[in-house]
């Protein structure tokens, strides 16, 4: 055992706000285990300290509030190096800013939550769809993980923005990779079914332009391991239906989803608690054949918007 110093990370704030604490403790708990914590604060940073075995610092270097690790000894801090083995450079994730981004350190939190209850362990053979991915962060997420990802969008601009995106990013960081264009089934008119396949490292995301409530259609019922998205929060985005309240979506979203999980597969979700409430959300995904699994993490990001994860298992 290691006595260890983590350093929360300033940037973790401006994901969860207030709960920054609460909800790196949970992070923790979850994905690394049940280990004592104690909250230190030396020379105005704030560092979580415990006692670890060597083994686990790997994967401590992936939590979403971690900022670096300490060998802490009788008052010392010593930097220890993190290998967090990511595919491609962090501005990946982090280098892009839109209009209703999900912020990169709580889905980095989606993820880690989603794997840690993954029975696959093999990050090469997981698949992962986030089913209103927006412009990717997820899946740009997954990329970095190594792990395969497929999107689905509404927003036509979504493809076109994630292609000028990639385009512009390779270039920058002299990036081999492949980009291909295509219809899911055939072309029609309106754009449905447009992906764009973006391949780096090894490692392939899609973006299909569609509608989540037709996924099984898009991705021709190819079962994945892991269902990761930021839903509408009823405030910055309409759903399909032109309303706020996302439920009447979801429970179109939910049969289809469940339908594409593996046996055991796990669905993560971030929502506003506002709307739809934590309970609704759950009974429209039990009645599809998941359960809800223990884990929270509420934070408020403004009078609005009451942001939770729920996460949920395929029966
Ligand atoms: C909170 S945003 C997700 C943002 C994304 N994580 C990102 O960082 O770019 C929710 C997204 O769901 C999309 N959406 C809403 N209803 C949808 C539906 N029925 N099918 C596909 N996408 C949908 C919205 O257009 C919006 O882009």
């Amino acid at each position: 055992m290691k006595d260890i110093a983590i350093l929360i990370s300033p940037v973790a704030n401006g994901a969860y706000f207030n709960e920054t604490i609460d909800i790196a403790q949970k992070e923790f708990k979850q994905c690394i285990g049940e280990y004592d914590l104690t909250l230190n604060e030396i020379g105005g940073m704030q560092f979580l300290q415990t006692q670890l075995p060597e083994q686990k610092l790997e994967a401590l270097a992936r939590l979403s509030f971690v900022q670096g690790i300490f060998s802490y000894d009788s008052g010392t801090l010593t930097p220890l190096s993190l290998n967090t083995d990511f595919n491609l450079h962090s501005d990946f994730v982090f280098g892009s800013k839109y209009k209703g981004k999900t912020n990169e350190i709580l889905t980095q939190l989606l993820l880690n939550v989603g794997l840690s209850f993954c029975k696959e362990k093999d990050v090469s053979k997981i698949k992962l769809l986030d089913p209103m991915c927006g412009r990717g962060t997820t899946l740009m997420w997954a990329m970095r993980y190594g792990i395969k990802s497929k999107g689905i969008e509404q927003d036509p601009n979504a493809v076109l923005d994630f292609r000028t995106f990639a385009k512009k990013w390779t270039k920058l960081h002299r990036q081999k990779h492949e980009l291909k264009e295509g219809f899911i089934g055939k072309a029609n008119k309106q754009n449905k079914g447009k992906f764009i396949d973006f391949t780096a490292n090894g490692v392939n995301t899609r973006i299909i332009n569609g509608n989540a409530t037709t996924a099984c259609d898009l991705l021709k019922r190819e079962k994945q391991h892991l269902i990761i998205s930021d839903i509408p929060y009823g405030v910055q985005h309409f759903t399909t239906e032109k309303t706020r309240n996302p439920i009447a979506v979801l429970e179109e979203c939910a049969p289809q989803w469940a339908d594409l999980l593996h046996k055991d597969g796990i669905c993560v979700i971030a929502f506003n608690k506002y709307i739809p409430k934590r309970k609704e959300l759950i009974a429209v995904f039990e009645a599809a054949g998941l359960s809800a699994l223990e884990f929270e993490a509420p934070h408020r990001m403004s009078e609005s918007i009451f942001r939770d994860v729920v996460v949920l298992r395929k029966n």
